[in-house]
């Protein structure tokens, strides 16, 4: 039989080689214990790290492998970006006036802006003009790091546009480099043709859109915007159960703007994450705990709303593992920098730099069901690496506003950047 021989990658010369490990979330204590390798090497063949070492590797296996220099830098996993809404029509730079004059982001939603507004615009894009504008975002992602990424629908809020959006992410996952999850989220607001009747869109998400989305493949998780005027907690649960019952884990946006029961929810159903947690009340976090779900926090959210910062320090005291992401889209998160994120991480969680990173890698593929894949560089996982212009944990959690991944290698290729 024609033997076809493996491609070999050596990752050389690291400086310092930072990584949680393992396949599950961590959590408490646990969170800020890496695996530190100073003067490192990592070795991958078809893409997937068969080895991690100190010095020079094996010159046998080094013979016929591609080298990558990493000239002494610092290398993490590829960074995992858990929560995006990447696939929309438009942008929201007409809401800048509004919310710098103080208006609310939900007052905006109800009347008819917001969210809504992206709605108009990405059904009346087709699935080319929405790969065009995604891949962009996608491209900007992974030269700052990101190599998988969740996202989600909920600008289509019908079943033809919904899952138009999830095709796009289909297509782009195919053609893009970045790897990506594909989650559900038809319940992010009730659409304006069914403000006279909520009940039929609810029915028509837990009728119509789950089932189609699960029995065409195009979603793995189903996500609902639990929040005053847009999803209660009873419609949350009942949309998460039909989700459940076709196949898609739940997500849930909860307490983004006010408490009322989305955490406490996301336990009680076994929800794999909750996402925002800002005006979370202690009952949220036992129910967190209780319910072996991974808290998903959004900094730059917070930022960009002008809301407080979600309670990191009080999740990993109570043994919740945290995941941070960026939570990109036009209204409430109009960047996709999960860099910042770690930045925001540092001086507003009072997270510490190993945190921070399992945040970002091992915890984040927790939260999308990827990590015995990615999340964390070991024998066995994708070699999904970032070579940063730092020499530091410390150093990259320090810096801000610039760009530090210096090179990204995807399945063991450079894919973005140079070194
Ligand atoms: O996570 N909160 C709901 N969804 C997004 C915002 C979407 C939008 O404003 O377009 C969020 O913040
Ligand atoms: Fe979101």
């Amino acid at each position: 039989m024609n033997q076809m021989k493996k491609s070999r990658t050596a990752v050389l010369n690291i400086g310092l080689l930072a990584t949680p490990e393992g396949r599950q979330a961590k959590a408490g204590a646990e969170q800020g214990l890496i695996r530190i390798l100073k003067d490192a090497y990592v070795l991958a063949e078809d893409g997937v790290v068969v080895a991690v070492g100190t010095g020079q590797p094996d010159a046998q296996w080094m013979k016929g492998a591609d080298a990558v220099d990493a000239a002494g830098r610092l290398v993490t996993p590829g960074l995992v970006d858990a929560h995006t809404h990447l696939v929309f029509g438009g942008w929201r730079a007409h809401e800048l006036q509004q919310k710098l004059s103080g208006v609310p982001y939900l007052e905006i939603l109800a009347k008819g802006g917001g969210i809504l507004s992206t709605v108009r615009e990405t059904r009346a894009a087709g699935e080319d003009a929405l790969a065009e504008k995604a891949g962009l975002a996608l491209d900007g992602m992974l030269g700052q790091g990101t190599t998988t990424a969740e996202a989600k629908s909920g600008y289509g809020l019908s079943l033809g546009d919904e899952l138009k959006q999830l095709s796009v992410v289909k297509r782009l996952n195919r053609s893009h480099a970045v790897d990506l999850v594909p989650t559900l989220m038809a319940a992010h607001a009730v659409p304006e043709e069914y403000r006279a009747d909520r009940r039929a869109y609810v029915d028509l998400v837990i009728k119509q859109i789950i089932p189609a989305a699960a029995g065409e493949g195009l979603a793995e998780f189903c996500d609902v915007f639990c929040e005053t005027g847009v999803f209660s907690p009873e419609e949350a649960r009942e949309i998460l159960l039909a989700g459940q019952r076709a196949g898609l884990q739940s997500k849930i946006h909860a307490d983004e703007i006010d408490a009322i029961g989305g955490s406490e929810l996301a336990g009680e159903l076994g929800a794999v994450s909750a996402e925002h947690l800002i005006a979370m009340r202690d009952s949220g976090i036992s129910a967190l705990k209780a319910g072996g779900v991974i808290a998903c926090l959004l900094p730059a959210t917070s930022f960009y709303l002008g809301k407080p910062y979600a309670r990191a320090r009080g999740l990993i005291a109570a043994g919740v593992p945290v995941a941070v992401a960026s939570d990109f889209n036009p209204g409430s998160c109009p960047s996709h920098s999960l860099q910042l994120c770690m930045n925001l991480a540092s001086w507003q969680y009072r997270m510490q730099p190993e945190e921070i990173l399992t945040a970002v890698t091992l915890n984040a593929a927790a939260a999308i069901g990827r990590a015995e894949t990615v999340g964390s560089t070991e024998p066995g996982k994708l070699a999904d690496l970032v070579v940063w212009e730092a020499d530091s944990l410390d150093y990259l959690m320090y810096r801000f506003g610039s760009n530090l991944a210096r090179a990204v290698l995807k399945r063991g290729k450079v894919v973005a950047g140079r070194l």
